[in-house]
């Protein structure tokens, strides 16, 4: 039903219905419309707005609705365009006048940026247990890792030896800040726009500090006209999904190059990996490449409501219906993809053993090697050319820098003695990155400690 058909001679074409609904997509934003509701009636009650007997029928109507929505039993009209307008018309329906009195004070306007709002505070909170499930997953893993030697990289080149725990515990500050960016998103959408009207507040003597508290907003918006143009929030949010996804996509493409042959870090349980129509033999992680490919998507998300927000005149313009699909998708893929992520590297294999050999080769100890030297009284940029011209010399051999004799040590430096060998050993590589935030043993304990 048109609830706003006093105006015009002519009734839209249904392509215009069709067209210009968003019911099909806000359905989901029943609940918060209904408690947005109750919340207006309440407020119109208490300032005699409305009798307080209307605010009762309201109110146990608008509970039914969302009852009758729950079980089923509600089916949307195209023409009654969206979900607002569905549910008062569902309302004028079961209580007659009394429903016809609810829009009082308000418009859609302002109730479509609660509703919204109220949805994006409700996704920031499950989005924060899920990152804090996954914050715990890697921070268990990590403990048990704390002596698991590893390669770390440079431009994909073995640079210096790490342990999987300094490893996994880096991305465990990424995800540590995604839960606070999401807190701050939060601090700054926390703001109650109902009551702005259409864009110029309403001439109802209103009380917008009481729905604002009854909805559990830390605050009423300041200026009406911003309540109903600021999709910022919605803006704010995806930025950190995107940021989010960024950090498991990188996460992804990492545990598919060690899940491959040639690194055989890891083996995805069977449950989390795929096999091919025709190759018997294979095992792909199509779970991580599927959550890096829909990075790639979430970030269309944010580009789509960046793009439709650029040009818009204050205040409301029906562009603004178009926000809602890229958050709700952006929002279900990135829970979706946490928990699917989270699930895969609890029961992923780690394969110790191979981490352990591929640390020791690539020359991954030749700055530990300058540093013995350095210990020894050369400067440091003299010691980086000694050690080139000996990795040089390995590598012509096919050896490493510890198969070599000290004889054959001592062409390179006189300085070089029998401790060298104890010194650049893959574990004293590591455990002499004593620096704060280092990859020492007894730095990662603190890191883990630190953030338990
Ligand atoms: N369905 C609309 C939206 O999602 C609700 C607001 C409509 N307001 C208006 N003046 N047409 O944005």
């Amino acid at each position: 039903m048109k609830l706003w058909k006093g105006r015009f001679t002519k009734s839209a074409n249904k392509s215009t219905d069709e067209f210009g609904a968003s019911i099909t997509f806000d359905k989901r934003l029943y609940k918060e419309d209904i408690t947005g509701s109750l919340a207006h009636a309440k407020m119109l009650a208490k300032q005699g707005i409305i009798s307080q007997e209307e605010a009762e029928s309201i109110c146990s109507a608008l509970l039914e609705i969302m009852d009758d929505i729950e079980a089923g039993k509600v089916e949307f009209d195209i023409a009654s365009e969206d979900i607002h307008m569905n549910i008062e018309t569902l309302l004028t329906e079961k209580i007659g006048d009394a429903g016809k009195r609810l829009h009082t004070a308000r418009s859609r306007n302002d109730q479509v940026a609660l509703d919204f709002k109220l949805y994006v505070k409700g996704e920031i909170e499950e989005i924060d247990g899920l990152l804090a499930n996954l914050i715990d997953t890697l921070h268990d893993l990590a403990e048990k890792n704390q002596k698991t030697v590893m390669p770390g990289y440079t431009h994909l080149q073995r640079a210096q030896p790490v342990t999987l725990a300094y490893h996994l515990m880096a991305y465990h500050q990424m995800f540590s800040r995604d839960r606070s960016r999401f807190a701050d998103c939060l601090a700054r959408a926390d703001e109650c726009p109902l009551g702005a009207g259409a864009l110029a507040g309403t001439s109802y003597n209103t009380d917008r500090q009481f729905t604002a508290g009854e909805l559990g907003f830390a605050r009423v918006t300041v200026n009406g006209m911003d309540s109903v143009s600021d999709r910022d929030f919605a803006l704010e949010f995806l930025s950190c999904v995107s940021i989010a996804m960024m950090h498991l996509s990188r996460f992804c493409e990492e545990l598919i190059l060690w899940s491959s042959k040639e690194f055989s870090f890891i083996e995805m349980d069977d449950a989390y990996a795929t096999g091919s129509s025709i190759m018997p033999q294979k095992k792909n992680p199509d779970m991580a490449e599927l959550i890096r490919g829909k990075t790639g998507r979430v970030y269309g998300d944010m580009m789509s409501l960046f793009t439709i927000m650029k040009g818009l005149p204050l205040a409301y313009n029906k562009d603004m219906q178009e926000d809602k699909p890229p958050v709700f998708d952006a929002s279900d893929t990135l829970k979706d993809s946490l928990s699917v992520f989270t699930e895969m590297i609890s029961t992923m294999q780690v394969k110790t053993g191979n981490m352990a050999d591929a640390a020791k080769y690539g020359y991954m100890n030749a700055t530990d090697c300058a540093d013995y030297l350095v210990g020894k009284g050369l400067p440091f940029r003299e010691c980086h050319e000694i050690i080139g011209r000996l990795v040089l010399h390995c590598i012509e051999k096919g050896c490493a820098i510890e198969d070599l004799s000290i004889d054959e040590l001592k062409e390179f430096s006189d300085r070089f003695e029998e401790d060298i060998y104890e010194k650049i050993s893959v574990e004293a590589c590591i455990d002499a990155k004593v620096s704060e935030g280092g990859t020492s043993f007894a730095r990662v304990a603190e890191q883990l400690e630190k953030t338990k």
